[in-house]
């Protein structure tokens, strides 16, 4: 048999992850706060989709049109099934990279994105995709990247090698990876114990191996034991881009972007006096003892003045999509939790809390006798969107053409939470992609789908769903056992799911009003 993998990790399937960074929509906020004009979104591409959750939400839940590969066979079956369910048009693929790139049916995309891939794959196949996105992407696109990177990496890079060499050598010959894996963080932690001089010069690598017992072996597998993995500072990750001719613009999670949660003052004195900003990058690594990064790069950035960027982010339609009774109005990032001043963020908060999308125009004018949440309300809306208390909103149109795929989506995926719960995540037309939905919430939209009027409705069907799967409840530590303790517990569940989540599931138009 020919060895497709090149070294990457193949005989375990990836997990059912979905990754907001990779939804184009939410390029616009990021841009503006970074003074660039964002691009408008046709033809996108996601390179190594894993299951395909993501590209398949943002397919059926926006009219962008996805191609993506991913050369697991069995994945990209699993993602194809999927995209036949919406119906959503997505092009999939099981080519490896450099036959996906080379492929002559593909449009020119104003995105691209690659979520864990750059650091697990070999100087080849990092030319393969840096060619790609030189001769694919259309001037003004972005490429969404995301890679593991020094110096918070720094000091696991011997351990890790150490992991490999370990289930290489160890491991008796035809012992399957998830086995591999557990006999090499066995023999890590037999070693950490023994509190060797790399630990004593090294300490937080004993709690890296500690940690390692509370994820899922599948990702272990697929993050440590691949033969190529390498954490890239950004000056080389800069060097690999510079000849795609990309340019970085901003990190695509929020909160990465405000300074005075994740720096000391000292710290943003020393990189404001940085006049390079590919240095400044490097050195905000050091402060932050960065491990991985999400950046957004694009290809000819054009600088919005002072008044486009009001106008651009007045033009930004955000929906609220958390209960606002679970509203805590404190931030945390690195230097600390900090406390949001209830001037500002009650009355905006009082604004959006009837979960319907708004533009920042009309909120702004809504706010226009509040003098501090007016004044405050750009960084405000920032410091909202990274606590994921909103999310960026498509148009309405757009939202309608989306509903019907994402209907057909949703509908197989309440079906599906009967018989697997590893899929945590839905389509909404509202945001363009997905959103966390847990199980319990899966089975009572499952149970109101299938006609449950009331909460004794809801929980009898999800009591159902986790009785025939011999699954019951646990309260204050304890299993409840038998029918009639589950379902008290399931209908206390189900009010509580009524008065919360459902109004902004129904909002977000996860489920049919
Ligand atoms: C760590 S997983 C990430 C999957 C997905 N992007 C996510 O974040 O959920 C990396 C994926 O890249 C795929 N992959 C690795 N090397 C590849 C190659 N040369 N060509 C195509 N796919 C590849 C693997 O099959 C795997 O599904």
């Amino acid at each position: 048999m020919s060895d497709w993998t090149s070294g990457y990790v193949a005989d375990i399937n990836y997990t059912f992850g979905y990754y907001a960074e990779l939804n184009p929509l939410r390029i616009d906020l990021a841009f503006i706060n970074a003074g660039i004009r964002p691009p408008k979104v046709v033809n996108a591409c996601e390179l190594g989709f894993g299951q395909g959750m993501s590209i398949n939400l943002h397919a059926a839940a926006s009219g962008i049109n996805w191609y993506g590969t991913d050369f697991n066979p069995n994945q990209a079956a699993f993602a194809r099934e999927v995209a036949g369910v919406s119906q959503s048009g997505a092009q999939l693929f099981d080519d490896a990279f450099d036959q996906f790139c080379q492929r002559d049916d593909l449009p020119a995309f104003d995105f691209i994105g690659l979520h864990g891939i750059w650091s697990w794959i070999s100087d080849e196949n990092r030319a393969v995709v840096v060619d790609f996105v030189r001769r694919k992407l259309n001037v003004g696109g972005v490429l969404f990247i995301s890679y593991n990177t020094q110096p918070g990496w720094a000091a696991m890079v011997p351990m890790r090698e150490l992991l490999v060499e370990h289930s290489e050598v160890m491991s008796a010959p035809g012992v399957g990876t998830l086995a591999r894996v557990e006999d090499a963080i066995t023999f890590a932690e037999k070693l950490v114990e023994l509190n060797p001089r790399f630990c004593q010069a090294n300490p937080q690598v004993k709690g890296r191996i500690e940690k390692m017992r509370n994820y899922n072996k599948h990702y272990l597998a697929h993050e440590y034991f691949n033969r190529d993995w390498e954490p890239m500072g950004f000056s080389k990750m800069t060097h690999w881009l510079s000849s795609a001719k990309m340019d970085w613009t901003a990190s695509a999670r929020y909160a990465d972007a405000i300074d005075s949660i994740q720096l000391s003052q000292d710290q943003r004195t020393l990189l404001e006096s940085i006049s390079d900003p590919m240095f400044t990058q490097t050195v905000r690594d050091f402060c932050e003892n960065r491990q991985f990064r999400t950046d957004y790069w694009i290809k000819g950035g054009r600088r919005l003045s002072h008044l486009e960027k009001q106008e651009a982010l007045d033009q930004l339609r955000v929906i609220m999509i958390t209960p606002r009774d679970q509203i805590a109005l404190k931030i945390e990032g690195l230097q600390g939790n900090f406390d949001l001043p209830e001037s500002v963020y009650c009355p905006i908060l009082n604004v959006l809390d009837n979960y319907q999308p708004i533009t920042i125009a009309e909120l702004r004018w809504q706010l226009k006798d509040d003098t501090a949440a007016a004044t405050a309300l750009t960084s405000a809306i920032t410091i909202l969107a990274a606590k994921n208390i909103i999310m960026p909103a498509q148009r309405d149109a757009d939202i309608d053409a989306a509903q019907p795929a994402t209907e057909k989506l949703n509908r197989w995926l309440l079906n599906r939470s009967r018989t697997s719960q590893d899929i945590t995540f839905m389509a909404s037309p509202v945001v363009a992609g997905g959103v966390e939905v847990a199980l319990f919430h899966q089975l009572f939209l499952l149970s109101i789908m299938e006609g449950a009027k009331t909460p004794e409705d809801m929980a009898n069907t999800a009591w159902g769903v986790l009785s025939a799967q011999n699954k019951c409840l646990i309260k204050d530590g304890q299993s409840l056992s038998g029918e009639q303790d589950n379902v008290a517990e399931l209908i206390q569940h189900a009010e509580r799911f009524s008065k919360q989540q459902l109004p902004i599931y129904t909002a977000l138009k996860i489920i049919p009003a």
